[in-house]
Formats: structure tokens, C-alpha cells, sequence
């Protein structure tokens, strides 16, 4: 499709689409889905340096309309065996991987390892709000230090994935970008709880969770549009996108690319190329060229 083509932090993307990290990331062969789906690129789920099991049961509800609250609680086979997974992946499309930890050191330790797979890129998960001990993205400095430790030991792009969740999330941006983050994503879930009125109890085994979908649309673009008149890095946008209409606000809001997640359950796999269809028509019915000719209009 004509005028599609996007370049972040050099990187460049068929379409803006990306498939969201832990969204069915966990498998070459899942990931692959995603690509014939259409996705310009491709996010792993978050992986750690060892094993991890994830929290107790119901780990994800459904909050209508189009929206999860999930407490899945990054588990994941540990990055060793993920990495082979990605290795598997024949450059059809970039393949972003998506590393956590508990110190900056043990994020730079998975990031080397997923270089070394020979991914396109590394997504730093600042702020998966269901495994405590890991969100740096809450604090600065906290950030700060696991984007410099992860700069210094890997030579490739480096995107800071963010929460809303923190206080001031465009001082967090700004810190990351400081530290040599080449790219933000924005954002993860926020964290919301559901309650049984039969059981009196919280919903989900580990009583709080994260919020995404339709709902967070607006606070995830009210987070990009800050963000992107702070930095000078690309912004990739996050959060309740299903339609290319969507997707055209992000990108006027100033994202240079846009991911999809909790979509892919109410549109299908093929989400990513009717997002991708629907953003061509957008602009060829108003007459611009690319996506880059509408990137931060809502700005000026
Ligand atoms: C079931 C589930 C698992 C997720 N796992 C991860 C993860 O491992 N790492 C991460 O950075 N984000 C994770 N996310 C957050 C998504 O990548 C995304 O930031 C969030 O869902 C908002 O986008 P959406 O509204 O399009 O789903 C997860 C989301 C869901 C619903």
C-alpha cells in the first residue's frame, strides 16, 4: 500500500503496525501469524533471564466494551529459550524483542542475549504494572539507569516502553531520552481492578491488573501527544487502537508508528492490515502522501 512506509529510530516498518509485546509473542510460530496478519513489525512478549510462571488464576477478564484486564504477570520461558525462538524469524519483518528485570544490569544482560538472536530491536518494559521489582518506569533516575546500562552494552535501537501509571510520564520520556533511548513506546496498561458482587472479592487472582483497550485510547494519546512535544526521539503509540481512524490520531498526535494488542481479539489476526488499509484511505482521501506528512499535525 502506497505511502505507507515508515523508518523509526531506523528501522523501517512496510506499514506503521506493530504487533503489541505479549499479545501472542511467545513463539516464532505466533509471531509469524501476526506477520501474514499484516503487521509492519513484530513485538515479543517480555521475557526475563530465568523462567517465569505468572500469577495465580483468572489472570484475564474481559472489560467491555473491547477491553482486557489482564494480571498475566510476564510469564514467559525465560530469554535463553525465547531467543531461539526469534532467531527462527527470517527477516520477513523487524522483530522488536521485549526484555524486564529486577536491576539495570539484568535488562542489559537480556538485551545483549536478544542481540545476539539478531533481533532489529530491544523494547525495554519499564512498566508492567503485575510484577513488582520491575517498573522503573515509575521514577526517573529509576529509568534513566536501565536505559544507560542497556545503551552501554548493546548497539542496537532502544525503545522505553512507559506508564501513564507514573506520576509525570513526560519527565520520564524526557529522562530516557537523556540516558540515549532511541524510541518511546507509550504506553502499558494501566492499573484497574475488577470486583465480584457474588464473591465480594476482586476478580482476578492477583486482585490488580492492567487495563487495556478502547478505554485507554484517550489517555494513552493524552500520554503521546505530551511526550512527543518533549522529545525529539520517535514516539510509538499504545494503548485502545483497533481502527485506522485511531491510528490516524496517534500519528496527529505525533507517533511515528502505532501497536496493536488487545485488537487482535475483536478484529483478528488480519487487524493489522485493516488498520494499515484504513490509515491508506485516510490519506489518500485527503490528498497526503505518506504518514509522515501527517506525523504531529495535531501540534501545530
Ligand atoms: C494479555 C496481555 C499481556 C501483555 N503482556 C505484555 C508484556 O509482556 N510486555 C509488555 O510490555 N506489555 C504487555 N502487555 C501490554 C500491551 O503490550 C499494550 O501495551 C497494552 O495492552 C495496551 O495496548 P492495547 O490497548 O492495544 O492492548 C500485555 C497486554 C495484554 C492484554
Amino acid at each position: 500500500m502506497h505511502g505507507l512506509e515508515v523508518e523509526v529510530a531506523g528501522i523501517m516498518l512496510k506499514n506503521p503496525t506493530m504487533l503489541a509485546s505479549g499479545i501472542m509473542g511467545l513463539s516464532a510460530a505466533s509471531l509469524r501469524r501476526a506477520v501474514r496478519g499484516g503487521a509492519g513489525a513484530v513485538v515479543a512478549k517480555s521475557c526475563s533471564s530465568q523462567p517465569r510462571e505468572g500469577n495465580p488464576n483468572p489472570t484475564v477478564i474481559e472489560v467491555p466494551p473491547r477491553g482486557l484486564l489482564n494480571s498475566v504477570g510476564l510469564a514467559n520461558p525465560g530469554c535463553r529459550e525465547l531467543a531461539e525462538e526469534l532467531r527462527k524469524l527470517g527477516g520477513e519483518v523487524p522483530v522488536i524483542a521485549s526484555v524486564y528485570g529486577f536491576s539495570p544490569e539484568e535488562y542489559a544482560e537480556n538485551a545483549v542475549l536478544m542481540q545476539q538472536a539478531g533481533v532489529d530491536g530491544v523494547e525495554l518494559n519499564l512498566s508492567c504494572p503485575n510484577v513488582e521489582g520491575t517498573v522503573f518506569g515509575y521514577r526517573e533516575e529509576l529509568a534513566q539507569e536501565v536505559v544507560s546500562e542497556v545503551k552501554r552494552r548493546v548497539k542496537l535501537p532502544v525503545f522505553a516502553k512507559l506508564t501513564a501509571d507514573a506520576g509525570d510520564v513526560v519527565s520520564v520520556a524526557k529522562a530516557c531520552e537523556e540516558a540515549g533511548a532511541d524510541g518511546i513506546t507509550a504506553i502499558n496498561t494501566l492499573r484497574a481492578m475488577s470486583i465480584d458482587l457474588t464473591a465480594r472479592q476482586p476478580v482476578l487472582g492477583n486482585r490488580v491488573g492492567g487495563l487495556s483497550g478502547a478505554c485507554l485510547k484517550p489517555v494513552a494519546l493524552r500520554c503521546v501527544y505530551e511526550i512527543a512535544e518533549e522529545v525529539r526521539i520517535p514516539v510509538i503509540g499504545c494503548g485502545g487502537i483497533s481502527t485506522g481512524r485511531d491510528a490516524v490520531e496517534f500519528f496527529l498526535a505525533g507517533a511515528r508508528a502505532v501497536q496493536i494488542g488487545t485488537a487482535v481479539l475483536y478484529r483478528g489476526l488480519n487487524v493489522f492490515r485493516k488498520v494499515a488499509q484504513e490509515i491508506a484511505e485516510y490519506l489518500e482521501e485527503r490528498g497526503y502522501s505518506s504518514v509522515g506528512d501527517i506525523t504531529g499535525m495535531a501540534h501545530r
